[in-house]
């Protein structure tokens, strides 16, 4: 009896081990590691026989020793036995040691993080790098080098990061609730920590270093002062220390009033002394707990939140306050996200206004963060007139991972292409010939260079809602490691490592995920039009809301449609925020000779019978535009389903189920848009193009209690 449950229990702890029935949920992300064909898992048993470090002993040693155990073990069936001497190994090496003299003679880019891979003589493989965390980003590369079963004769590989702060902003709150988040609640349990910290943060560290992400704000950027009390900051020290094996610094949001609402001061003017010894002693107690403290993320007199300007200062004495503070300990990031309480000004135009007079003036340890466009994270958008023209000042590019508006986590839209359109632009910089990547990165990487990413990552058992949203989160990384890398590489990547490394199958995903923010334009704010989404929520489309709090918060403000046309015009015989942009960047936004026509009503406006490029009249085109859309959405839902029973049944279900989602929604979309264009244009749908499903109230009517996300 006895003897048998022990055999009943062995053969469990096997059936458990080897694992093949655990259904796919997603958890895992790109990190599954799963069964390699026989003929290449031999060849990787081949290079990492055993393992050799030699390096010190530290816990991102510790982190890259396990990381590779982890897969080694799930690869070839046994762990990674340490070498003994002059054993052929899979070799860790850093090279201010012995073993760098048994590499190949190379030269290691500059910067922390630099790695290189290569082959050794011996068959086997070598993982160099100058420190500790070039040996954690290496051993990651070589583990997605596997995942995607690329050939191990293409080794060597040298990488380094371009950027030096590859950060994830989570607007996270006190309360666990997520400001814009689609994916369950606040990963970091506040009210847990510091005595318990979840395991699943050391997951989401894993993965974040996988893609090279070294910094992260994790509370939001419309924070309470709370964040700054003695009790969060034992709580930040708790996720500090539970991230740092993996390179990450922690960044607090910090509330500009924080000496008045913590410290009982009268006043938070930066420029009374009282004032900056109370943001010293509070960097001094944040140091002491967190030694390697990244610094403060300030969103400042922006939609309500306090800021220099209530007491007559600059943006720059505010930030250059803060920076004080922190001294050479940490930096200041300090949003841009500005737009004046006087709307007279256009709204896209005010942030540019506030802050290029500003050139110059701000500390060496202050990045001013600049979202991507100049309006706020929509699905298309010219990028901020701000780049290329504040040449003495650190920019930061903040691009928006959480998809609040291109269809939360129901939505399939792969934003790599976005991100990658707003790195490509060109026209920037003296000569004007560089693009926005180079302005971000700089000639060589600025100490305080930095991308940074709205997280799309919450409770979640998948982490980011749907599982295609996983893409997001690794796309970011990778673009902010390296902004030149393509959109199409990175889907490949991430599709071989996240389904299978199946060439048919990764081509059938990769184009639909290419095409897939096109689409979301195209369902939503097709020609350039944007913000035209429900109050509040962003969530459906709202394109007659015309009686909010101030002008520039309605839709009707962005398209300005009527019965004579449609578009903004922003060329000099409007608001002429054209001017803003070199004019050679200026002259490409302003062109509507390209038959993609993609800012076309957001610099222009049209009457409604103008003819385009394309032929068709910008009322017939608009109507085109929303149906393409419609037709995009079912292409993805078809290719999606024809993959049934080549992806595992719970993910290709859960995908299948939100693609469904959005075809219904992308009618929605179509129909309310032309329900109510065709009410100002009163025109006829082009021929074969349906009427809309339901009267236009039917869609003003709609109301969203539960829409998440506020
Ligand atoms: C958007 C978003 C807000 C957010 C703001 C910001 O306006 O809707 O929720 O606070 O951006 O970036 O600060």
């Amino acid at each position: 009896m006895r003897g048998g449950a022990i055999i009943l229990s062995w053969a469990l702890a096997l059936l458990l081990a080897a694992g093949p029935a655990r259904a796919e949920d997603g958890y895992e992300l790109w990190l599954r590691y799963r069964p390699l064909p026989p003929t290449y898992a031999a060849e990787v048993a081949a290079i990492a026989p055993a393992l050799a470090v030699d390096a010190p002993a530290s816990p991102t040693i510790a982190a890259a020793t396990a990381e590779l155990d982890r897969a080694f073990a799930a690869w070839t069936g046994r762990p990674l036995a340490p070498a003994g001497t002059g054993e052929t190994a899979l070799l860790l090496c850093r090279l201010d040691r012995p073993c760098a003299a048994t590499l190949p003679a190379h030269r290691l880019a500059d910067g922390t993080g630099a790695y290189r891979i290569d082959r050794l003589a011996r068959g086997s493989v070598a993982v160099s790098a100058r420190d500790d965390i070039g040996l954690l980003y290496g051993s990651f590369a070589l583990l997605r080098h596997i995942q995607q079963r690329a050939p191990l004769d293409t080794l060597p590989q040298a990488d380094a990061p371009r950027v030096a702060i590859r950060m994830l902003d989570h607007w996270d709150n006190v309360d666990g609730s997520v400001e814009r988040g689609y994916a369950g609640r606040s990963i970091f349990q506040w009210w847990r920590l510091p005595g318990y910290v979840d395991p699943r943060l050391t997951d989401y560290a894993r993965a974040n270093a996988s893609i090279g992400i070294n910094a992260v704000a994790v509370n939001n950027v419309n924070a309470p002062a709370t964040f700054l009390t003695p009790r969060f900051i034992l709580k930040a020290k708790a996720l500090a220390d539970t991230l740092r094996p993996y390179g990450i610094r922690v960044f607090l949001s910090a509330r500009f009033s924080a000496p008045r609402d913590l410290g009982g001061l009268a006043t938070a003017d930066p420029l009374d002394p009282a004032v900056q010894r109370w943001w010293r002693a509070k960097a001094d107690e944040i140091y002491a707990a967190i030694p390697d403290f990244g610094g403060f993320l300030v969103k400042a007199n922006s939609e309500g939140q306090p800021g220099p300007q209530d007491y007559g200062r600059s943006h720059a004495d505010g930030a250059n306050m803060l920076a004080r503070a922190l001294g050479t300990r940490g930096i200041v990031i300090w949003r841009a996200f500005v737009y004046d309480p006087d709307p007279a000004t256009e709204r896209t135009m005010q942030a540019y206004n506030t802050f290029q007079p500003l050139d110059g003036q701000f500390d060496a340890n202050v990045v001013v963060q600049v979202k991507n466009g100049p309006l706020d994270f929509q699905p298309r958008e010219p990028i901020s007139p701000l780049f290329g023209a504040m040449p003495r000042t650190q920019l930061g590019l903040e691009f928006q991972i959480t998809k609040e508006y291109l269809g939360f986590s129901t939505h399939l839209a792969y934003l790599a292409p976005l991100f990658e359109e707003a790195l490509d632009t060109g026209g920037l910089g003296k000569d004007g010939r560089a693009t926005l990547a180079d302005i971000v990165t700089g000639d060589k990487p600025a100490p305080t260079s930095l991308i940074a990413g709205v997280a799309n990552i919450g409770s979640d058992r998948n982490w980011s809602g749907s599982h295609f949203d996983q893409a997001n989160w690794y796309a970011f990384g990778r673009l902010a490691w390296n902004p030149r890398l393509s959109s199409e590489t990175i889907a490949r990547e991430w599709t071989a490592q996240s389904f299978a490394p199946d060439p048919e199958l990764v081509g059938a995903i990769v184009p639909m995920m290419l095409a897939s923010r096109q689409t979301v334009v195209d369902t939503m704010t097709p020609l350039g039009l944007a913000h035209l989404m429900g109050s509040d929520h962003h969530y459906g489309p709202a394109p007659w809301v015309d009686d909010l709090g101030r002008p520039d918060w309605n839709p009707v403000y962005y398209h300005r449609a009527d019965a004579d046309g449609i578009g903004f015009d922003r060329t000099p015989s409007g608001s002429n925020a054209l001017a803003q942009y070199p004019v050679g960047l200026a002259r490409r936004y302003a062109d509507e000779s390209d038959p993609a026509l993609p800012f076309l009503l957001w610099f222009h406006r049209k009457r409604w019978d103008d003819r385009l490029v394309t032929g068709r009249s910008v009322w017939d085109e608009l109507v085109v535009r929303y149906d393409r859309g419609v037709a995009g959405v079912d292409a993805m839902a078809a290719t999606w389903n024809g993959l049934s029973g080549r992806i595992d049944a719970r993910r290709h279900g859960e995908v299948a189920a939100l693609l469904a989602v959005q075809q219904q929604e992308a009618r929605w979309w179509r129909d309310a848009s032309i329900a109510y264009f065709q009410s100002l244009a009163k025109r006829p749908l082009p021929a074969g193009h349906a009427a809309p499903a339901q009267p236009l109230d039917w869609y003003r009517a709609q109301r969203f209690p539960e829409a998440p996300g506020i």
